[in-house]
């Protein structure tokens, strides 16, 4: 095992757009389902459902109601033989009555974007999608919230990460290598004073 594997990830890692078109075998889904479920919770109340939607045909229909690199549209859009092979339908279940819900999502989104890196795949994690279409589709209840999407698959793209200069868009260069600016370290790190 490579040394400091998580830290690596959590490097690496970048939002993918494009993804060959191999399917994730159910196995490894369960198991960004496992690092989901196992992620802190607020109370441990637990309040997230997901949905695995590995269908091909409902991919297809799924797609239709999720959106794309709001900066770099449509070159940003996956093209056919590009799409997510996979998804994964984030829920918050209303009746647990979570007070923590938005950063339980956030750390459970997280791991099964970090365990997910590992084995290869990429995520797109999507807040902007038709929720109201998605509850249509699949019959979701009105007790559970559509929090997010994310699309997945195995890479077929190489994102890179840039120093900020100025601005925070990801762009898209003249290969088709989305380059995605970060902060610097002397811009968020405080040592013991403000
Ligand atoms: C809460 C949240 C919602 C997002 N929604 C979308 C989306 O609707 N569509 C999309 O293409 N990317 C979406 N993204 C991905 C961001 O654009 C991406 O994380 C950002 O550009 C930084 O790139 P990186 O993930 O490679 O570090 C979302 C990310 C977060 C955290």
């Amino acid at each position: 095992m490579p040394e400091n594997p998580v830290y690596n990830s959590i490097i690496e890692r970048r939002t993918i757009r494009k993804f060959l078109q191999k399917p994730v075998p159910k196995k490894t889904l369960s198991k960004l389902i496992n690092a989901a479920r196992l992620a802190p919770s607020g109370g441990n109340r637990q309040p997230l459902d997901y949905m695995v939607i590995d269908d091909a045909a409902l991919c297809v229909e799924l797609f239709k109601y999720v959106r794309w690199a709001g900066y770099i549209t449509p070159k940003g859009i996956p093209k056919s033989g590009e799409m997510p092979t996979a998804y994964i339908i984030v829920l918050e279940d209303k009746p647990v009555k979570s007070t923590t819900v938005a950063y339980d999502v956030g750390a459970a989104v997280q791991n099964i974007m970090l365990a997910a890196w590992e084995e290869g795949i990429g995520c797109c994690w999507q807040g902007a999608i038709d929720r109201d279409k998605i509850r249509e589709l699949f019959r979701i209840p009105m007790d559970f919230v559509i929090d997010s999407v994310i699309s997945l698959g195995y890479k077929a793209e190489a994102p890179v990460v840039e120093e900020y200069k100025g601005s925070i868009k990801y762009w898209l260069d003249e290969a088709g290598v989305i380059h995605v600016p970060k902060l610097k370290m002397e811009e968020v790190l405080r040592w013991n004073k403000f």
